[in-house]
């Protein structure tokens, strides 16, 4: 076997390597490709070899003048760096109020009612600069970063004018540059409610989505996502939306079924979309579409948390073939977190999710909730995207919950600090 190149990256002693390839990798076991006693080599950004420690011996490397970064693990736990494939991660200010105005009894619909909700967050991120915001995303990325996160999808959606919306597309791909922080994958969620100055006249907010803000935006943003739901936008607005941005170019993502039954798990599969996400009240005709159509089914339980409503049945799910990833769902209205290792947690306790199905779900399903071929899995070619743990086995993930276990993250082989 030639030699491979001049290794930057060396990780020993790794107790148990989650590589989530047991079909690529020889020697990896189970469901979730796992290698004991193993180790990793990188170059740069990608993977050159995983495998047994024993195995590393045989393997030729050239030779470099600079030596290349060594992280000993004493036994514990590496996985792919997790995914968290659906986020709102820029706004400005929170809704801090609402939370406890919800506790007294005010359900989530009033509060939108009363003109608070996605629109109260949509006032505070128009008024927000450019700098603000990249500020407030940053400090958001570092926090997920610290709980293992190395690639998150984030939506726009709070600025619902042009020019806001332009600027939360700006500042994802700012944020998307800067060395060090998770991976950026951007998302147009223009139809994520009409805004107050459209609410005469919503036909012409959606053709102003179709024909001037998805044609302007196409090449800024890698998914359109429309909310389809009863206060947000109708399955036809949706089809209208989708139809137009899958013509552009654009990937397409649904929040589809969340709070009722309106049709958007039916119309991503229809669509072809790349993932339906909350699918809290989709109807199992509505799965079958979905799994025939290889459509991902994003989850996110810690909407269910936060509004203290019932989980989606990820068990049907599992039984009807779709393939489901979990996400955070990051926003100020219902789910106010970063963490993903909480949304394991709380998919096994509260939706019936096995460990395997779960860690699967913030790693190789969730690239696929992204159309990412090169993350998620730990496999020679792929990017190193890193997750090391500060345990010595995969069991503890979920079990052991509402504490950080991650001790550091590797992105696209750069060691993060803190
Ligand atoms: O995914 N469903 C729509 N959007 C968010 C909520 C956003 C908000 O309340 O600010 C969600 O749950
Ligand atoms: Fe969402």
């Amino acid at each position: 076997m030639p030699a491979l190149p001049p290794p930057t990256l060396i990780v020993r002693n790794i107790g148990e390597l989650l590589t989530m390839a047991p079909e690529s990798v020889p020697d990896a076991t189970g469901p979730l490709g796992i290698v004991p006693d193993a180790a990793l080599v990188a170059r740069g950004e990608q993977i050159l070899f995983v495998g047994p420690a024993a195995r590393l011996a045989e393997v030729q490397f050239a030779a470099s003048d600079v030596p290349p970064q060594e992280i000993d693990l004493g036994g514990r736990v590496v996985t792919p760096g997790l995914i968290d494939s659906h986020t709102h991660l820029v706004f400005a200010g929170d809704r801090a109020g609402e939370f406890q105005q919800r506790h007294a009894g005010v359900s989530y619909g009033a509060i939108a009612a009363a003109g608070g909700g996605i629109v109260a967050t949509m006032r505070a991120t128009r008024a927000a600069s450019f700098a603000e915001l990249v500020a407030l995303g940053r400090t958001r990325l570092r926090s997920m970063r610290t709980h293992g996160t190395t690639t998150v999808e984030t939506k726009t959606g709070y600025g619902l004018d042009r020019e806001t919306e332009e600027r939360l597309l700006a500042v994802a791909a700012r944020l998307g540059r800067e060395r060090g922080l998770p991976r950026v994958i951007s998302t147009f969620l223009g139809a994520h409610v009409v805004p107050p100055e459209y609410r005469a006249d919503r036909a012409a907010y959606v053709a102003a989505i179709q024909h001037d803000w998805l044609p302007r935006f196409a090449g800024r943003a890698d998914f359109c996502d429309v909310f389809c739901e009863g206060n947000a936008f109708t399955a036809a607005e949706s089809r209208a939306i989708l139809s137009t941005a899958k013509g552009l170019g654009y990937r397409l993502k649904l929040h589809a079924d969340q709070m009722s039954a309106c049709g958007g798990a039916a119309l991503a599969a229809e669509w072809g979309a790349t993932s339906a996400d909350h699918l809290d009240h989709a109807s199992d005709a509505d799965l079958d579409r979905l799994a025939a159509a290889g459509v991902v089914a994003v989850l996110l339980p810690g909407c269910s948390f936060t509004l203290n409503a019932p989980y989606p049945d990820a068990r049907r799910m599992v039984a009807h073939g779709v393939p489901i990833a979990l996400a955070t769902d990051f926003n100020p209205g219902t789910c106010y977190c970063e963490n993903l290792q909480m949304m394991v947690a709380l998919a096994i306790a509260h939706m019936g999710l096995t460990l395997p199905e779960a860690l699967l779900a913030v790693t190789r399903n969730a690239a696929r909730a992204l159309s990412l071929s090169d993350a998620g899995t730990l496999v020679a070619g792929q990017r190193c995207d890193l997750a090391l743990w500060g345990i010595r086995s995969h069991h503890e993930i979920g079990y052991h919950f509402g504490v950080n276990l991650v001790e550091q993250t590797i992105i696209g082989g750069h060691v993060a600090t803190a």
